[in-house]
């Protein structure tokens, strides 16, 4: 199953959550985005960085050689936790900037796909239905407001411990909406077949419902 949607709109928390309700493996591939630039950050990469033939190379062989595990709620980049530090809004906003790149994005196809073994997965991102998986049995395209999304992620990063103003928020949640629906490669949006979700008015847990009911009705079998 594919959940798919913009950023904050709550599709890793219900992507989950719906994996564990069905028993099978769950992509957040947004994190490998996330990966990637944390490595670009580090090395010193401008958040306003023209991408050069040569860094979509370098891009591309940083997702070639990821070395990362999951492990709970452990992301293990080369064996250190980066899980904190990939949920930085700078490291977002980083991610959006070079998943433009055509060839940072194949390199990390046959890795996205290669998460689907077993029972069954759900993966969540941006692309999962209309690119990596146009086969999946459900495709999910969830929604909300800006509004309510930016009050969604300014909450998370507060429990998490980060400072955040929801002003910052709004401006960087649009420009990523923009430039995440506006490139030519695997932009933002539903794929034919998504269904439409918009959870403004959901909690996380009636989304999950809703998700799992849509999944019985199109799949059956739980
Ligand atoms: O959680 P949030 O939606 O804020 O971000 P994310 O899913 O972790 O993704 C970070 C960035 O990576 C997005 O803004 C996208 O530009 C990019 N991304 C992508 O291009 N394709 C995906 N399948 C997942 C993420
Ligand atoms: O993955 P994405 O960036 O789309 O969003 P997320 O990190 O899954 O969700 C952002 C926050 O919104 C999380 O703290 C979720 O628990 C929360 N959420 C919510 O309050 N209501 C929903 N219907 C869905 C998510």
């Amino acid at each position: 199953m594919c959940i798919d949607g913009p950023t904050a709109s709550g599709k890793g928390a219900v992507a989950k959550l719906v994996s564990e309700a069905l028993g099978f493996a769950y992509l957040d591939s947004g994190v490998l985005y996330r990966l990637v630039a944390l490595q670009a950050l580090r090395a010193g990469w401008a958040d306003d960085r023209l991408l050069s033939e040569n860094d979509e190379l370098q891009l591309a062989q940083w997702a070639a050689e990821l070395d990362v595990r999951f492990d709970g709620e452990q992301v293990l980049l080369n064996s250190e936790n980066v899980a904190l530090d990939i949920r930085e809004e700078r490291v977002g906003n980083m991610a959006s900037k070079i998943a433009v790149s055509a060839t940072l994005r194949s390199a990390l196809l046959e890795r996205q796909r290669a998460f689907a073994q077993g029972a069954g997965l759900v993966a969540d991102g941006r692309d999962m239905g209309s690119v990596v998986f146009p086969d999946a049995p459900l495709k999910i395209f969830l929604q909300a407001s800006a509004e309510v999304r930016a009050e969604r992620r300014y909450k998370q990063l507060i429990a998490k411990g980060f400072s955040a103003n929801m002003v910052d928020l709004l401006q960087d949640l649009n420009e990523r909406d923009a430039r995440d629906a506006n490139r030519t490669q695997a932009p933002l949006k539903p794929a034919q077949d998504a269904y439409i979700l918009d959870s403004s008015d959901l909690t996380l847990l009636e989304t999950v419902d809703v998700v799992l009911k849509m999944y019985a009705q199109q799949v059956g079998n739980i």
